[in-house]
């Protein structure tokens, strides 16, 4: 088919509001909006003002009310444990409404805020459905976090209740989740009044009497009493969620998501970009704790009345590499979402690609991979062997959808490698220098969006809007700054090169070096350290430690190296994947006393490098490069 892609982009280049006017007839609302956008209200502006709705509504009971009441709207599937579970849309509604009966027992209203820190069960989109329903606001928390973190997002979200579960399964081990949630909740300032615990059978967990309350009787009791919770009408504007995000300290950035604009926009992507019809298998193989999960494990495809997969597993290892081709010629999915990383797992494990040929894909039409620079080996190999489009496209958590991609759905334009296609209509895009002008195509600069952005984007962070526009708006005024380098072609692809700030992408999963930095400075014997992120041929990105020793310090280092390692561990997390922390005599920096990471990065990944003109000593890069290859590194 001819891609529909240039009319409709400028259809919404036309009138952007009559675009996102006639995308939101495909919501219900209980109240329309009386402006489709105020430019005035809130930090840039606000969508859909004036509108009441209720997200949950839209996901679940208008396909009950209408005609996909038995259709399955959650497949559960985890190789993990064996288990598996469908759920039609219909038990979903029982599932979302006996839990949202239990908090509001536990005393959450409308706007009050409930954590979740959940492994990929599904009661954790049970959980954030629930909140929908009540308007009260979650903030989900990725499982592979610590316990220091979880605390760091209860003080800043200060939730009424949590919802978490006794333990995450991991291959080969199994997590206890109480401990740290425990220890968390003892750490933050800020306390909840209650949890709500899901029980599971791999590791039950103990439960403190007033506090705890058990998930499975608390919703049995519901559904026994025939408990009716309906849904909270909230203004288009109020927060469905807060999603913490690394920013460029320890802090993480409390990403906000509003009730109507995050609707119109995720419908319609469904369609528009995935090319998926309502009533289709769609599988987003991430977790409920990242941005991916969110919009599509939970929101986008039951907001399209699609049924969504949910997996607990890994890529390879459980079983093995065939894990992805099983789910999808058993469910029939016909498009699967993932992570680069997820696919260079697979190829790593299976190079032929022996296992695919043992099922049936027949249904499944395409592949869809972000949440970091898809390169092209990769790519390719997945289209070789898969012999379906293969679809890169790039987003952030703060937009919450594609900003650019090449669209399934509005017919496929032709791939270039290493481009994730085009911006989507909602999105202008610019490449300025770092002064702010605009450069040519092919000229690599800052990647702006011309503001305002469109529904579904962040309309600010979490009781910080300050940071907000310092953050994103102030540095390119007009503009909101993506943080992501790169250029345009003629064509107007989009080349996603490098983040201009110091967050790194570690197997998908987003870090900040700066906050890992905080935690190895906060060692008692080291005086000073660099992290950052190093090329990792499974991973895509690594972070490498450097420290320099406090003077006086003579215990041994390698004993350091291996404290220095559990600390981020136990203060992040596993998820920061931290395992290179070396001991160096010396650091490079500018004489002005800035460390050059920059140059780090490129002496590890064996780039060419220039001795930046403001280098202090330069022969302090060749005492980095002697420790790197010391370690086989470069
Ligand atoms: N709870 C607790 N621990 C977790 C966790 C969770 N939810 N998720 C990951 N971890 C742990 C892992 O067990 C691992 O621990 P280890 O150091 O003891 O081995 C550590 O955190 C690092 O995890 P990860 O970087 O994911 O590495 P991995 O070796 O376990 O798996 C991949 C590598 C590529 C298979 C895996 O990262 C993957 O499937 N990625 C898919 C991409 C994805 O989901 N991206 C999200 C955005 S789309
Ligand atoms: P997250 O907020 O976790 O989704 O991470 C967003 C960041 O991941 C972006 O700012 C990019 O740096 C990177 N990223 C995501 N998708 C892509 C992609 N398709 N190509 C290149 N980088 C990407």
């Amino acid at each position: 088919m001819t891609s529909q892609y240039s009319e409709i982009y400028q259809s919404w280049q036309d009138d952007p509001e009559e675009f996102w006017a006639i995308a939101a007839k495909e919501i219900d609302w209980y109240e329309p909006a009386k402006k489709i956008f105020n430019p005035s209200a809130n930090v840039y502006g606000e969508w859909f003002e004036g509108a009441l709705c209720n997200t949950c509504y839209n996901c679940v009971d208008r396909h009950v009310d209408g005609v996909r009441a038995d259709q399955p709207a959650l497949i559960y599937d985890s190789p993990i444990t064996g288990a598996k579970k469908t759920y039609t849309y219909r038990q979903l509604k029982d599932e979302v409404v006996a839990l949202a009966a239990v908090l509001k027992d536990r005393g959450v209203e409308k706007g009050d805020r409930v954590i979740i820190y959940m492994p990929m069960a599904p009661e954790a989109s049970f959980a954030m459905l629930a909140c929908a329903r009540l308007g009260a606001v979650h903030s989900v928390v990725f499982g592979g976090f610590a316990a220091a973190e979880l605390a760091t997002r209860i003080d800043d979200a200060e939730p009424k209740v949590i919802i978490s579960a006794s333990c995450g399964i991991e291959p080969g081990r199994i997590i206890a989740y109480k401990p740290l949630l425990d220890e968390a909740i003892e750490l933050s300032s800020r306390k909840p009044t209650s949890t709500i615990i899901l029980q599971r059978e791999q590791l039950p967990c103990d439960m403190i009497d007033g506090r705890d309350f058990d998930y499975a009787a608390e919703t049995r009791k519901a559904i026994v009493e025939g408990r009716e919770i309906a849904c909270t009408p909230v203004a288009a504007t109020d927060p469905l969620y807060i999603l913490y995000t690394s920013g460029t300290t320890g802090q993480p950035k409390g990403v906000i998501r509003d009730n109507g604009g995050h609707m119109v926009a995720l419908k319609w992507t469904m369609s528009a970009f995935y090319g998926v019809a309502p009533g289709e298998v769609w599988w987003a193989a991430s977790d409920v704790g990242w941005v991916v999960g969110h919009s599509y494990i939970t929101y986008g495809p039951l907001l399209h009345g699609a049924t969504s997969i949910l997996f607990e597993g890994k890529p390879v290892g459980t079983p093995d590499a065939g894990t992805f081709w099983r789910i999808i010629s058993e469910h029939k999915v016909v498009a699967l979402f993932t992570a680069p990383t997820a696919f260079r797992a697979i190829k790593k494990e299976d190079p032929e690609g022996k296992l695919i040929k043992d099922y049936d894909l027949s249904n499944f039409r395409t592949l869809f991979l972000a949440g970091e620079r898809a390169d092209p080996d990769t790519i390719q190999w997945a289209e070789r062997h898969l012999k379906k489009p293969v679809i890169d496209h790039w987003w952030q958590t703060e937009t919450g959808w594609p900003i650019a991609g090449n669209p399934a759905g509005l017919g496929f334009l032709p791939v270039k490698y290493g481009s994730p296609c085009v911006p989507m209509p909602g999105y202008h895009m610019e490449v300025l220098s770092d002064d702010g002008a605009p450069l040519e195509r092919n000229e690599l600069g800052n990647i702006v969006i011309k503001m305002p952005l469109p529904p579904g984007c962040l309309p600010s962070l979490w009781h910080a809007d300050d940071r907000f526009r310092e953050a994103y708006l102030t540095e390119f005024p007009g503009y909101y700054q993506t943080a992501d380098a790169g250029y345009m072609d003629e064509d107007g692809y989009l080349f996603i090169m490098a983040r201009t700030d110091d967050i790194i992408n570690v197997a998908g999963h987003r870090l900040s070096t700066g906050g890992m930095e905080e935690v190895v400075a906060a060692h008692p014997d080291i005086a000073e350290c660099a992290v950052v992120g190093i090329a990792d041929k499974l991973k895509g990105q690594l972070p490498a430690g450097f420290f320099i020793l406090n003077s006086g310090v003579t215990r041994d280092v390698a004993e350091i190296e291996k404290e220095v390692i559990a600390l981020v561990r136990q203060k992040i997390g596993p998820v920061a994947a931290f395992k290179i922390a070396i001991p160096v005599a010396r650091l490079p920096k500018t004489r002005s006393g800035k460390i050059l990471r920059g140059t780090i990065q490129k002496i590890a990944d064996g780039e060419a490098y220039k001795v930046p003109a403001t280098i202090d000593d330069p022969a302090i890069l060749d005492e980095i490069t002697e420790v790197l290859k010391a370690r086989g590194i470069c």
